[in-house]
């Protein structure tokens, strides 16, 4: 087998419909499916390297050597690459965002995305969108949604192999913005993958989990027919109930800030002076404000002037995960 270099692009993702909680830890099998955009205008580029002259697999992210928890959660998803393509060698991994860190913009989906594509590419592996999406989920579960182009669902499934997303609609099929509002730039204290752990202690999981495939079916019909009115609804009442399952596990996590509270009320005000516009809020207390590209300039000059705000970004939709030409060393 040739082993040789490769270098791919993902994008993050915003849920509309969120993953929170395992059915399986161990497979990252999500407690319920759930459906996002791809942000076309954040990228992760990743280049990987097996070199055979390699101790222990070397890990640079935005130009620093990673963290100890970091590079030990990436050398266990190559492990798992490894594994299949019948591979010893350590690699060196090199990753560049090209948006801030911190700013309630989850990179372990872009991350774990472009790690999947481009590993596999470099270990001489040639899979398919579907097992590339399952291979992704299991070193972050949103990464799944990263995979394929546009919008996606992940799908549940019954095992390892049928858990994986696919494109519901491509990017080009609705020019919907994610204005970011950035209220803090804290290190959350609790991450997603220990948060996910905590789901069940909650007694509004197994309510939850029992709604949401209904509410992202009717998600997905007013996605592909463009009716943000009706999705903007759905996603805002599934986000509360993630983060009201969150506030009632044990022990609870608070993840909203007043702040997060202020841009909902506010949100709630732009709606009735008739901008069209809707929030989702992920595992932290940044607010992502969905609306219509046409729209996109009114909330983001909304969304400036709220006091406590520190940063906005903003970002359409988003192709696939890509194998692309230039290295990153
Ligand atoms: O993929 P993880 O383990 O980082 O979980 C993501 C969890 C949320 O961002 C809160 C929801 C989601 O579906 O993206």
């Amino acid at each position: 087998m040739q082993q040789r270099k490769a270098t791919a692009i993902a994008h993050p993702n915003i849920a509309f419909i969120k993953y929170w909680g395992n059915r399986d830890d161990e497979l990252r099998l999500p407690a319920n499916p759930s459906l996002s955009m791809n942000l076309g205008d954040l990228v992760t580029t990743t280049t990987v390297a097996f070199d055979e002259t390699l101790e222990r697999d070397e890990v640079v992210i935005d130009g620093q050597p990673a963290e100890q928890a970091a590079r030990v959660r990436v050398s266990a998803h190559l492990d798992l690459i490894r594994q299949r393509a019948g591979l010893r060698s350590a690699a060196r991994v090199v990753s560049r965002n090209n948006f801030p860190v911190g700013a309630g913009i989850a990179s372990s989906a872009s991350g774990f995305a472009a790690l999947t594509v481009t590993a596999c590419a470099a270990a001489g592996l040639d899979l398919t969108e579907r097992e590339l999406s399952a291979l992704a989920r299991r070193g972050s579960g949103s990464a799944s949604r990263s995979v394929p182009g546009g919008y996606t669902e992940w799908l549940m499934g019954r095992g390892n192999a049928s858990s994986f997303a696919r494109s519901v609609a491509p990017a080009g099929h609705w020019d919907l913005r994610d204005v970011v509002v950035v209220v803090s730039r804290e290190h959350k204290a609790v991450g997603s993958s220990r948060g996910h752990g905590m789901a069940v202690s909650s007694p509004l999981h197994a309510t939850r989990v029992a709604v949401v495939p209904a509410i992202l079916d009717v998600c997905t019909r007013a996605l592909l027919a463009r009716d943000l009115a009706a999705m903007g609804a759905l996603i805002e009442q599934d986000a509360v109930m993630m983060h009201a399952v969150m506030m009632t596990s044990r022990p609870p996590l608070y993840y909203w800030t007043p702040e997060t509270m202020a841009v909902i009320q506010a949100v709630q005000i732009w709606r009735a002076d008739g901008v069209p516009v809707y929030f989702t809020i992920d595992a932290g207390p940044n607010v992502h404000l969905i609306c219509e590209a046409a729209n996109a300039a009114e909330v983001e000059a909304r969304a400036r002037a709220l006091p406590g705000v520190l940063d906005i970004l903003v970002s359409g939709p988003g192709g696939p995960a890509r194998l692309v030409e230039e290295h990153l060393f």
